[in-house]
């Protein structure tokens, strides 16, 4: 039994997701784990909401309330918009826990002991208009390296490179647009990530099974020589982890915090403590995921995020990690992804542009969601998703192959011969060949699952539901019955099986679905088909079922249109 440690890039706490944010990382992160947890293999699947940092400021104060009680709810909300896209955290954390706030504190220590901090006098955009320090990603202008004009002080979101406010161009506040900043002097701790530099570049150079996107953007920072600048890794504001060398105050620093894109990595472990910790479990049951002195060793850890997160989690975090000089698992398997885009232009969080997780549960069921964005994850380009593709999708793939499957086999088997699987006849060549078609089939998708392949998975998977409806078509029980009734009993206890087979198979991409097909076939348990043979006779002879509801319905010309017009502005 393997151990695999599942994180995905954790989402800020400042709103709603977006479907984009959720298919670039939570969403595939959930597939892997589940996929996994059906295999056998002990599974940690990690997230929390990432809290601290200015945006959380902000949104509190727009909301009118104490930045605390603002993250607690918005916690709250999040999690429950996971639970209804069936995200199967082991735990879903927050990044301004206790466990945290302890650990950033701690690595702090370690680096410093390492020599791997140092102390600068900065100059710091200050603006009058808003009376405070703009945090980096507060002060907006144009671009250095690219020359697009609405860049971000810590990051260009258009070329990704990793910024200085003071590296922008016509600076301006983006809390109040104004450009009445003064720079000003004040003291921050930097992390050395340049003497990390050949360590950082040696590793990633051993991970030639990394996608190639992940990979890319790793190297251009490693070899473009900027990505691994010193970094600042503390800010003057209030909201956030108080700087301290491990539990030791930091002289000078006082009033300071750690910067978000410091902590937030960290919470990965955190989170793993905090997980420990709500069940009741020993220090010891989670630092055997993370620690490989104490266990980690034969853990494999995989993290999924969007592109934009990748310079962090390649360089940064482990430049963390390696820093410490402690035994810390670094990650194995980095799965990033391009960006999902909606409708002719972006998803956008600020612009309230696109579906958000709420207002795509309160359409259609996850499932419906899940398929889509699953089979049409952004991972060798950006995508696009419209309302055409989605409804077309979904009223081919689910409702007409699969649903439609369940639904002729089920029924006709009911009408024909009760509402168990019925006795009689024999295997066929035909029935032989299917059984053999779906084996290497099975091992295709696997493959795909294993290598983390969605796109190619989720294909199969659907080849999978393709081959029982052309078999069923094929063999035509209901015309079969009237000569041969032994024989059309053969064949619907074999497309009966298929639903079996089916529901396991299908358990990663669309869990609801598979949960009730389980139910009206009476399996105690979805086991994954290792031997598909031995998988399509577990249900034999006189095991009763049911025939399900209506799996899924179609979507029609006039819903899709009324959604097109809902969503076509931005969210109030
Ligand atoms: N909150 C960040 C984002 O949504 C991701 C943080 S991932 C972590 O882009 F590494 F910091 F944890
Ligand atoms: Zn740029």
């Amino acid at each position: 039994m393997a151990r695999i440690l599942i994180t995905s890039a954790i989402p800020y706490i400042n709103g709603i997701k977006h479907l984009g944010n959720l298919v670039g990382s939570q969403l595939p992160a959930d597939l892997h784990a589940r996929y996994h947890r059906a295999r056998g293999n002990e599974v940690l699947f990690l997230c929390s909401t990432d809290e601290h940092g200015t945006p959380a400021e902000l949104a509190a104060a727009k909301a009118g309330k104490p930045v605390a009680d603002y993250c607690a709810e918005m916690h709250a909300v999040q999690a429950d918009l996971a639970k209804g896209f069936c995200l199967s955290f082991d735990h879903f954390g927050r990044s301004s826990s206790p466990q945290n706030r302890r650990l950033t504190q701690y690595f702090a220590g370690r680096l410093a002991d390492q020599g791997l901090i140092r102390e600068v006098s900065e100059r710091q955009v200050y603006s009058h208009a808003d009376g405070r320090f703009l945090p980096d990603r507060y002060i907006e202008g144009t671009c250095p390296n690219c020359g697009y004009d609405r860049a971000r002080g810590d990051q260009c979101e258009n070329c990704t490179k990793q910024l200085d406010p003071t590296d922008l161009i016509d600076p301006r506040s983006a809390i109040s647009g104004s450009t009445n900043l003064e720079v000003r002097e004040t003291k921050h701790l930097y992390l050395r990530q340049s003497v990390l530099r050949p360590d950082l570049e040696a590793w990633i150079d051993t991970k030639t099974d990394w996608p190639i996107l992940t990979t890319s953007i790793a190297k251009k920072w490693l070899n473009d020589g900027d990505g691994l600048q010193d970094r600042g890794i503390t800010r003057d504001l209030d909201w956030g982890v108080p700087v301290k060398k491990g539990t030791e105050d930091w002289p000078g620093m006082e009033g300071k915090v750690f910067y978000v894109w410091f902590d937030a990595p960290i919470e990965y472990i955190a989170s793993a403590a905090e997980w420990a910790e709500a069940s009741n479990l020993t220090d010891s049951e989670w630092e055997r995921w993370w620690r490989t002195d104490k266990g980690a060793e034969d853990v494999r850890y995989v993290q999924f995020m969007g592109k934009d997160n990748v310079p962090f989690h390649t360089l940064s975090f482990p430049a963390t990690i390696m820093g410490s000089g402690d035994p810390w698992k670094l990650v194995d398997y980095i799965k990033s992804f391009n960006y999902l885009n909606y409708d002719g232009g972006q998803f956008s969080t600020s612009q309230g542009r696109g579906v958000f997780m709420d207002q795509a549960l309160s359409i259609l069921p996850a499932d419906y969601w899940r398929w889509w964005l699953l089979s049409h994850v952004p991972e060798s380009s950006d995508t696009e998703f419209t309302w055409e593709n989605f409804q077309t999708n979904v009223n081919k793939d689910l409702a007409d192959v699969l649903g439609n499957f369940v639904s002729r086999v089920t029924k006709f088997c009911r009408s024909k011969f009760g509402e168990a699987v019925p006795a009689g006849g024999a295997d066929t060549p035909e029935a032989a060949a299917l059984v053999a078609d779906l084996t290497a089939r099975v091992q295709q998708y696997q493959a795909h699952m294993d290598a983390i392949d969605i796109r190619k998975a989720a294909a199969e998977l659907r080849a999978i539901w393709v081959v029982g409806n052309e078999y069923l078509q094929n063999a035509a029980p209901w015309t079969l019955y009237k000569t041969d009734p032994d024989a059309a009993a053969a064949v619907t206890r074999l497309a009966l099986n298929l639903i079996g087979l089916y529901a396991a198979l299908s358990q990663p991409f669309i869990p609801n679905a598979s949960e009730t097909l389980r139910q009206a076939m009476g399996l105690a348990s979805l086991d994954w088909p290792e031997d598909v043979a031995a998988a399509l006779t577990a249900l034999s002879a006189g095991a009763p079922f049911t025939v399900p509801d209506v799996l899924f319905r179609k979507i029609t010309d006039e819903e899709r249109e009324g959604w097109q017009e809902q969503f076509a502005g931005q969210r109030g």
